[in-house]
């Protein structure tokens, strides 16, 4: 989605605002743009398409100044084009903003500025803000500022300058991230840490309402009453390394391969294995409370959604609390059903910033619900907002495509499982000692799978001409196979569909043809034979099958055409195991076609608008 930069101090900003807007790239968009203010003018250049086009189009040149603001847009209101692409100037000129969110009353202003005489030449929602700021302009930005946001209905990150002053850039947010990196007689503005990484480690987050003055010597931090705040520091503790490529062809490769130490970093400190007790330190939720939980509500976008899916039968099994799982931006709009004192919601969100996450957690708060954040960002909106949060200690993921953050989503399931049955006493301790002994095996056997590559890029290559595939499974295979359609459409986009085995002869059965794969996902025991049936239903249509079992279930080879094999470990612990083979087919078969595989089209990493 689209990504803010920001530079004042005294070098050359061009560069600077290039770099930075280079690390942020991941995020998706599809043009850049630059203002760079020197000696009472505002230079701006922008492009549609990929930075290397506007790099194209400095050609070596840069504009020159200390004090620039930089924008890569993911288009919502207008297509993407050069005049579309920010940052955006007013009448006159003399302001320029960058903006990530959206204006949702933008029409209502447009007219009425309109009718004040502005005149506006994008079709874009942040178009407003420049005129805004410009409208309400009388010697000092701050105030325009204020005045301009309070206008405002929507979400936004925006920064702002201006030649009438040349010493500052004010920015301000609601709803979408924005930090500030502090260095040495320079700063550095970004909507995401690792545009400021190569600089400094030292930011101030900022939280909604709060706007900033940043200036070469000075950061000045205001609360959305104006009232001056003291904000504490935020040292970021890890390494622009760890958001780079490591020798790996694709973000998405390396993070498939980070799997192991990502696993094992989540559980680092939380299995006590001398007492088979869980430890989840930064748990405030009180016990009693959690004890007498008659629901849990999981909500959460996309592949995070898949990992509650994960979570309900895991936290089900374990508690035997009922767990509702719903996408954030359905629960938000209905009217859901929140008991504020035996009720608790878990967000879960990678990014922390996904806006429809965010608004649930909010819609949440709002109703007196509990809220427990699983995320892998700290410092992130959902982080800073939870009343508890379990990290996913993933690291940076940087591809689009989510791979270790999920897996690390699903160890987090787990242990929140595991914490409550032990606060419950729903598990005896020879229960507990099992599925923990059986989490410690699972980087290994991760690793194991990861050593088989040659035998999924096989089954790649049958996978990436078709057009069309299912896949299927039961229980906790059926949840899987849900994250490896979406991965498989995501990256490679070729159609894919996940379906309940059981649920294939009550429609989707009519689909099934010889150009139609099957990838069946079959690891439950107790439904294994269950499976093996709807795979003979779609083997006598002719389908191509695909299976992920284990060893153990060798005698499904005289029923497919092709089987992976992974490692054993105990039923409800499957799904760390059989996600890794679906990962790795989708990253082959996007391979295979040519896609932008760290990058697919019309998809951006961190969806901060709704
Ligand atoms: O940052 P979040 O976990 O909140 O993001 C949620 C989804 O946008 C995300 O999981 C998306 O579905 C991934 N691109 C899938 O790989």
């Amino acid at each position: 989605m689209c990504g803010i930069v920001g530079y004042i101090g005294t070098q050359q900003a061009c560069p600077i605002l290039i770099e930075g807007l280079k690390k942020l790239e991941y995020r998706g968009y599809d043009s850049a743009g630059v203002a760079l203010l020197n000696g009472g003018n505002i230079e701006i250049v922008k492009s549609v398409g990929r930075l290397h086009d506007l790099e194209k189009k400095l050609n070596g040149y840069s504009p020159w100044g200390s004090i620039g603001i930089g924008h890569t847009r993911w288009a919502t209101h207008g297509r993407p084009s050069d005049v579309n692409s920010h940052p955006h100037k007013a009448c006159s000129s003399d302001f320029a903003v960058v903006h990530n969110g959206i204006i949702e009353n933008y029409l209502q202003l447009k007219g009425w500025l309109a009718s004040e005489g502005h005149i506006f030449c994008s079709e874009t929602d942040t178009e407003v803000l420049a005129h805004l700021v410009e409208n309400f302009y009388q010697g000092d930005l701050l105030e325009a500022v204020r005045k301009a946001i309070s206008k405002v209905e929507g979400s936004y990150a925006m920064a702002v300058m201006t030649d009438q002053e040349e010493d500052k850039i004010v920015c301000v947010r609601k709803e979408s991230p924005l930090v500030i990196g502090l260095g040495k007689g320079e700063q550095f503005i970004a909507s995401d840490i690792p545009a400021i990484l190569n600089h400094t480690r030292k930011t101030y987050i900022m939280d909604d309402h709060e706007i900033a003055v940043v200036e070469n010597e000075d950061v000045s931090i205001f609360n959305g009453t104006g009232k001056k705040i003291n904000k504490s520091v935020f040292n970021v503790n890890w390494d622009q390394q760890a958001a780079e490529k490591d020798g790996f062809d694709h973000f998405m490769l390396k993070e498939i391969y980070e799997q192991p130490p990502a696993i094992k970093e989540t559980l680092k400190g939380r299995l006590d294995i001398e007492n088979y007790r869980i430890q989840l330190n930064d748990i405030t939720l009180e016990a009693e409370y959690l004890k007498n939980l008659s629901k849990i509500n999981i909500v959460a976008c996309g592949t995070a959604y898949h990992a509650g899916l994960v979570g309900k039968h895991v936290i089900e099994k374990l508690t035997r609390i009922p767990v509702e799982v719903e996408l954030a931006s359905e629960y938000r709009y209905r009217d859901p059903i929140v008991d504020p004192e035996r009720n608790l919601v878990m967000v879960v969100s990678q990014s922390g910033e996904t806006a429809d996450t965010l608004a649930a957690m909010k819609l949440s708060k709002s109703m007196g619900a509990k809220v427990l954040a699983v995320t892998n960002v700290v410092g992130s909106s959902v982080s800073r907002e939870a009343d508890s949060v379990i990290y996913t200690w993933a690291g940076p993921e940087i591809a689009v495509a989510s791979t270790k953050a999920y897996i690390t989503q699903l160890v987090a399931m787990y242990l929140w499982g595991l914490y409550i049955a032990q606060l419950k006493e729903s598990l005896s301790q020879k229960e507990t000692k099992e599925i923990m002994d059986g989490l410690r095996c699972i980087p290994s056997q991760v690793q194991c799978i990861l050593e088989q590559t040659s035998k999924i890029e096989d089954i790649a290559r049958v996978v990436y001409q078709k057009d069309d595939l299912f896949f299927i499974g039961r229980g906790l295979d059926y949840a899987v196979a849900q994250e490896g359609s979406l991965k498989l459409k995501e990256i490679s986009y070729i159609h894919a569909e996940s379906y309940a085995a059981g649920e294939l002869k009550h429609g989707t059965l009519a689909l099934v043809t010889e150009d139609t794969p099957v990838l069946a996902v079959l690891t439950q025991k107790n439904i294994y034979e269950k499976t093996l049936s709807n795979i003979k239903e779609v083997k006598a249509r002719d389908a191509y099958v695909i299976a992920v079992t284990l060893k153990s279930n060798k005698s499904i080879e005289t029923e497919v055409d092709k089987v992976f094999y992974v490692p054993e470990n105990l039923d409800i612990l499957m799904p760390l195991l059989t996600v890794v083979p679906l990962q790795l087919l989708s990253y082959y078969a996007a391979l295979m076609r040519g896609c932008d595989v760290d990058k697919p089209r019309n998809l951006a990493k961190s969806v901060t608008v709704e």
